[in-house]
């Protein structure tokens, strides 16, 4: 069977042009507070799928893509502000977040994704309008492209492949 990624990548030497990889999205993935717990946080709310296990779906998914993900997580809120605020001098062309419980209090967020203007996809595991309903708004959403909720780990793949299509639209 042949390797079509492969073939385009010899090709793509063979041309002198920048290979798919040279060429790939770098996309910042942000996680809020206590997303590092998730596997046994609440797992019927959640589900079973650890961080790590999402970061490693993801990079499969990314490859496939043509992007790259440099993955982070915080519990604190001044330091998710600045791993947004970094994004734009890191060359990052587009974020993917989970803000977790800061989803319905973060301006400091919120203000930061406004502020980079970088494409934004905001995610949720759960489907926050399915639930209490301090969790229907969103303070993130009013400045993301769009918002994934509610199939589990599932949307981050969902939201990587939404950030991608608008990268190459
Ligand atoms: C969450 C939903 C938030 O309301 C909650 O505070 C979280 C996780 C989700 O992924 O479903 O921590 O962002």
């Amino acid at each position: 069977m042949i390797d079509k990624r492969r073939v385009v990548t010899r090709r793509s030497r063979r041309n002198g042009k920048a290979s798919a990889a040279n060429k790939a999205y770098q996309i910042l993935v942000v996680n809020g507070p206590n997303l590092n717990l998730i596997g046994t946080r609440e797992p019927d709310g959640y589900g079973k799928v650890t961080l790590d296990e999402i970061k490693k779906m993801m990079a499969g998914l990314a490859r496939e893509l043509g992007a790259e993900l440099k993955f982070v997580q915080s519990n604190h809120e001044g330091e998710l502000v600045d791993y947004i605020q970094g994004a734009k001098k890191d060359g990052i062309k587009g974020i993917i977040i989970n803000p977790a419980a800061f989803t319905h209090t973060s301006v400091a967020i919120r203000d930061a994704v406004a502020a980079v203007e970088l494409p934004t996809v905001e995610i949720h595991l759960s489907n926050i309008y399915a639930r209490e309903e301090f969790r229907h708004k969103s303070l993130i959403a009013p400045v993301c492209a769009g918002q994934v909720a509610g199939f589990g780990g599932n949307s981050y793949l969902l939201g990587l492949r939404a950030l991608v299509s608008i990268l190459k639209s």
